[in-house]
């Protein structure tokens, strides 16, 4: 009678069974819990039939929030399954996705569980999208083969739909080859290697074919190719290397084909090239020649300078009030205002370290064993001269997210200087969110929390160095990481930054949406409100705080950032590492806002994402490829926006380094003029964004925003540029340098290929 009931079921359950695998697609089904409703012989004759691939609310039951629910599916495993085992052991039951958290038992016996019950220690925790792989020993697992069997399933559901939903279930039994992963890893660090690594996840050992080649994008030979044969076991991964020319732009097929079933697993990797040439052993200054403080206010700047150390600096005619360190190159000292008598030459640099209108001239002498090079420098003092150029730095928020402490900040300090990109202008070491204590003082003065064990010591370590230190807060009482902001307690906090030596704040936004809602006040000005209010407090303070304001959900802040004295203010939402964030903050959101951009008003499409990052303890290499990458710095810089590099300094390779220190490319960004890049000219998935120079060049990035690598024409396109299409043709021709790879290019090379995502950075002179 059960046997007759039985098959009735099976026909019922939507069971397609076939050599490979069995599908189900429908169960018996109650609503309520009840721990013996997994056990195989419990009569659930009185249950209702439902599709395990619509959640329950979407059929005829009624929404079931905060509760529980049982599926239950009959279904015979028949033997046979086995015989495409291929020697394995183990049987994968496929579920159905769950909206939550389930639970799943096989005859009684539970087979896995994805997300955390109400119940669990941990507390509840969705997991709605996962997919639901749930291995069982074909011997031990307690399958009944060529028999019934019975699949229990608890699901919870919060809130919403709920229930099984997505795919059907599907049994089966997998191949060796089938539990086969490739995972490849690039080091560029010395002698670039591509690390390719196969395991299996199965117990049996599969033998084959691995093949790799690399060839040359540019030029499509191929530069290197390997073939092995071998053997891959369990906890056994195979790891090959293979050594490429990380000068070229290469890429990477992986193949290996599984002898036994001719399955093959294949990866393809666009590998990580330098363009940058490498700097030269004598001093060279890499930096704009200014920088801005204000009257009184500390000078800290540090000379970017790159070439063999130990390096001399040195000053014939420094004015008195400040000083240089002749091992570092760490400008110090303050310059007090005086009136310029009226009708005076205009102001020389005075010895008694005075402002002038102009500020004060001098020149910086930098030697070492290969050579010596010097740079006339102005150091321009007045009230409102904070961000001459765009601020460089780096700021921990796109590595370590909130998990930033002291340590990991004097890692990426130390290395920012070990690694040589001080010598390139990255002076700022900015904290974001998560340095907060839980509660205020009781006089209402903030801490930081117990990551930050001397924030005053750690900023002095910093300012010895020549660095400069940035903090991160919010003019809502919570913080967007949900720390404590400055609403209510904003001059105390603005003096305590000042006490500690904070040279940078960025002001996000976050929770003062509720002081809006509170007031019912949707206006420009209740957005301007609270930025006013801390740019008093900042700007009181005895020293610079470059003042960068937040994103502000959908509010246009480089409409009014000017007026609140903003040093940069946010111009889209939060970056990530992948091409369509890239696409949407950069070319989509920028278009159109030069306009909006000053010296020392800059428009900031957020921090840069290239190198290890991960918004937590886990880094991961960017997600961009090495082409999207040059893209990004490319519109950045052209952007006149704020460089703040988003990675762990400790952990960046020749690469990145190399992408971040080309210093034809980052002239562009701390160009003096200031004037920031927009979009020119737009044809099909070819943009132009090009922005005039200081030299009277104009420096121009071609971009292939496509998915298909792109034939262009260079010269057509420059032409097409208005200020250019009329001095083109002049007797002088014009100088046309490729900025990445520093080099002039010759009338041949003005047709080539631009990959998809990939770009062209030109100056023309
Ligand atoms: C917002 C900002 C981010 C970061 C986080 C910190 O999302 O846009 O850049 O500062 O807050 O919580």
């Amino acid at each position: 009678m059960r046997k007759l009931f039985f098959l009735a079921l099976t026909a019922l359950m939507g069971l397609q069974a076939s050599a490979q695998n069995v599908c189900v697609s429908k169960a018996l089904f109650r609503q309520g819990d009840d721990m013996n409703w997994a056990k195989p012989e419990m009569d659930d004759t009185s249950w209702s039939e439902i599709d395990i691939t619509t959640p329950w609310d979407k059929q005829s039951f009624p929404p079931h929030n905060k509760n529980y629910a049982w599926y239950r599916i009959h279904v015979n495993i028949p033997r046979s399954l086995l015989q495409r085992a291929d020697q394995q052991n183990m049987v994968i039951f496929n579920m159905p996705k769950a909206d939550d958290v389930d639970e799943c038992y096989l005859n009684g016996q539970l087979i896995g569980s994805t997300g955390r019950m109400p119940t669990d220690a941990a507390g509840y925790g969705t997991a709605v999208n996962d997919v639901r792989n749930y291995l069982v020993d074909a011997q031990k697992g307690g399958i009944r083969w060529d028999a019934e069997n019975v699949i229990a399933v608890r699901v919870y559901n919060h809130g919403g739909s709920g229930g099984l939903f997505f795919n059907p279930m599907t049994i089966s039994c997998p191949t060796a080859a089938e539990g086969l992963a490739m995972r490849l890893t690039e080091d560029s660090n010395g002698q670039a290697h591509c690390d390719v690594e196969i395991s299996t996840a199965y117990a049996s050992t599969t033998s084959g074919t691995f093949a790799v080649t690399v060839t040359d994008r540019e030029t499509g030979s191929q530069i290197s190719s390997l073939t092995r044969k071998l053997s891959v076991k369990r906890g056994k991964p195979v790891r090959l290397s293979v050594p490429y020319d990380k000068y070229k732009m290469c890429q990477l097929t992986a193949t290996y084909t599984d002898a036994k079933t001719g399955k093959t697993l294949s990866e393809h990797r666009q590998l990580k090239y330098i363009l940058t040439p490498a700097a030269p052993a004598t001093p060279r200054f890499n930096g704009a020649p200014v920088f801005g403080v204000r009257p009184g206010s500390p000078v800290i700047y540090r000379f970017p300078v790159s070439g063999e150390r130990p390096m001399k600096f040195t000053c014939a005619d420094l004015p008195a009030a400040l000083q240089l360190s002749e091992s570092d190159g760490v400008l110090t000292g303050s310059i007090n205002r005086v009136t310029v008598p009226s009708g005076s030459p205009e102001g020389p640099a005075s010895p008694e370290g005075l402002a002038s209108p102009e500020g004060l001239t001098f020149t910086v002498v930098a030697e070492n064993a290969k050579g010596r090079a010097q740079q006339t420098f102005t150091l321009k003092v007045g009230e409102h001269m904070i961000g001459q150029t765009p601020p460089m730095g780096w700021n921990s928020w796109n590595c370590w997210g909130l998990s930033v402490s002291q340590e990991k900040v004097i890692s990426s300090a130390q290395a920012l200087i070990d690694k040589g990109l001080a010598d390139y202008g990255y002076g700022y070491i900015n904290i974001d969110d998560g340095w907060e204590a839980e509660s205020r003082n009781p006089d209402g003065t903030i801490e930081a929390n117990e990551k930050f064990p001397s924030m005053k010591g750690m900023i002095d370590w910093l300012h010895e160095r020549g660095l400069k230190f940035g903090i991160y807060s919010s003019p809502g009482d919570y913080t967007c990481g949900g720390y404590l902001g400055s609403l209510g307690h904003e001059q105390q906090d603005a003096e305590v930054w000042s006490r500690w030596g904070v040279d940078y704040l960025k002001y996000d936004w976050c929770s003062y949406e509720r002081v809006r809602e509170k007031d019912n006040d949707w206006g420009f000005a209740s957005c301007m409100r609270p930025y006013l209010l801390m740019q008093k407090f900042v700007r009181e303070q005895p020293r610079d705080i470059f003042y960068s304001l937040g994103p502000l959900g959908g509010t246009q802040v480089y409409l009014w950032g000017l007026y609140c004295d903003g040093d940069s203010w946010r111009t889209a939402p939060d970056i990530n590492d992948t091409w369509e964030s890239i696409r949407d903050v950069g070319f989509r959101q920028q278009a159109g806002l030069a306009k909006y951009s000053s010296v020392g008003h800059w428009n900031d499409p957020d921090m840069l994402v290239v190198g290890k990052v991960g918004w937590g303890t886990n880094l991961r290499e960017s997600r961009l490829t090495p082409d999207e990458q040059y893209t990004h710095i490319t519109l950045w810089t052209l952007l006149a926006s704020n460089m703040l590099i988003g990675c762990d300094i400790a952990q960046m390779d020749d690469f990145t380094l190399a992408l971040l220190c080309n210093n034809e490319v980052n002239a562009v960004n701390q160009d003096m003029l200031g004037q920031q890049a927009d979009r020119t000219l737009k044809q099909g998935d070819i943009e132009v964004w090009s922005r005039p120079l200081a030299d009277g060049a104009m420096a121009l990035g071609i971009f292939n925003v496509g998915d298909k690598d792109q034939q262009v024409d260079m010269k057509a396109l420059i032409t097409a540029l208005p200020p250019l299409r009329e001095s083109w043709g002049e007797a002088s021709a014009k100088v046309v340098r490729d900025l990445w790879r520093q080099k002039n290019l010759t009338a041949s090379e003005f047709n080539g290929t631009i990959p998809a995502h990939g770009c062209r950075y030109l100056k023309v002179q």
